[in-house]
């Protein structure tokens, strides 16, 4: 039996943070390493150019996340490692998704909301329209399931249901995907529990490639709650925070953090929290900037991934083209 796809993306937008990570980056490491399923996984560069940027900066982010995947154990023997903008149909798909897409589901979409609050009518389209190309992104590859964090949920249900749609107009052609969440969908920010750790605010996060000391820094002064109980608790958001991204790097349960710390001050739990991501990252750190350093040697990489994904994209739009009619 074939094995079923899998498909994700990041975007290219400035450096990953926890939050990235422990949502989607290390789980996309682990289902690639279950041997289970045909991984793709890509940098969504044209959705990245719906933020500001510069030329010189998009380029060195495309490098920089490329270098984040295979650091972080993504491997091209394993995967399929592409950039989205190597491969048109991502594209084409995406207008002709978009004709059957109505306006007011976009403007529902919560990412939309939050992004383009402060812009009003100057927010460009493509913050909008951005979910189509999502949704093409996935459904060109016949994806069942999407690993992601939970602010990308509503955009997965988006995706289901343009490939619903399409199917009963033109015919069953697409497969209705499924996310995968891991055990922390939503880390949330250090400064302020109540909000998601979000690139968009870089005080609010931990990179990769923060230096110990940095990160040190950041869980020193992370918010905690009244009390002084480690424990897993709705009432302490920050503590609760601390004690998943304990959790998922150390591999301990919950339960099981909560009895290392038992008696034990908030500033010793944070400075634990601290040194165990310093740890789970050092090689990381060293990986890293060793492939920084051949940036010709992640270019290389990217455009042979591109041109494995491009031969299944290509029979696929090829097909759905002949549905819709654009044939001559
Ligand atoms: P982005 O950088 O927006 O392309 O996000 C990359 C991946 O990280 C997506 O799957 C997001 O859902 C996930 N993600 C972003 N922020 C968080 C967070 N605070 N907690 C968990 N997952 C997140
Ligand atoms: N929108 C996703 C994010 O911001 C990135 C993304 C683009 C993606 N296309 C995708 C994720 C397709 C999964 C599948 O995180």
């Amino acid at each position: 039996m074939t094995k079923p796809i899998l498909v994700s993306g990041i975007q290219p937008s400035g450096r990953l943070h926890i939050g990235n990570y422990l949502g989607a980056l290390k789980n996309f490491v682990e289902l690639q390493n279950s041997g289970k399923y045909q991984c793709y996984f890509f940098i969504a560069d044209l959705h990245s150019l719906t933020e500001s940027y510069t030329p010189e900066e998009k380029h060195k982010q495309i490098l920089e996340l490329t270098a984040d995947f295979v650091a972080a154990g993504l491997d091209p023997k394993k995967s399929v490692i592409f950039l989205q903008s190597q491969i048109p149909a991502h594209s084409e798909l995406a207008w002709i998704l978009s004709t059957i897409t109505p306006t007011g589901e976009l403007r529902r979409m919560t990412q939309y909301k939050d992004k383009s609050d402060n812009e009003k009518d100057s927010a460009n389209t493509g913050l909008l329209t951005y979910p189509i190309l999502m949704a093409a992104d996935i459904i060109l590859y016949d994806a069942k399931f999407v690993p992601v964090g939970e602010d990308q949920v509503q955009h997965l249900e988006l995706t289901r249901t343009l490939a619903r749609k399409f199917n009963s107009r033109f015919g069953e052609i697409f497969i209705e995907p499924q996310p995968i969440l891991t055990e922390t969908p939503r880390i949330m920010s250090l400064k302020n529990p109540e909000k998601k750790m979000s690139k968009s605010d870089p005080s609010s996060c931990v990179f990769l490639d923060d230096s110990p000391e940095d990160i040190r820094a950041k869980f020193k002064s992370a918010t905690t709650d009244s009390g002084n109980e480690i424990k897993f608790d709705k009432a302490k958001p920050g503590i609760s925070n601390l004690l998943k991204i304990f959790s998922a790097v150390s591999g301990e349960s919950i339960k099981e953090s909560e009895k290392m710390f038992a008696g034990s001050t908030y500033s010793n739990f944070k400075g634990a929290v601290a040194e165990s991501i310093v740890a789970h990252f050092t090689d990381f750190r060293k990986r890293k900037s060793t492939l920084l350093a051949r940036p010709k040697t992640l270019t290389n990489l990217l455009s042979s991934g591109s041109k494995k994904a491009s031969l299944r994209a290509n029979r696929k739009i090829k097909e759905i083209k002949n549905r819709v009619g654009l044939t001559v």
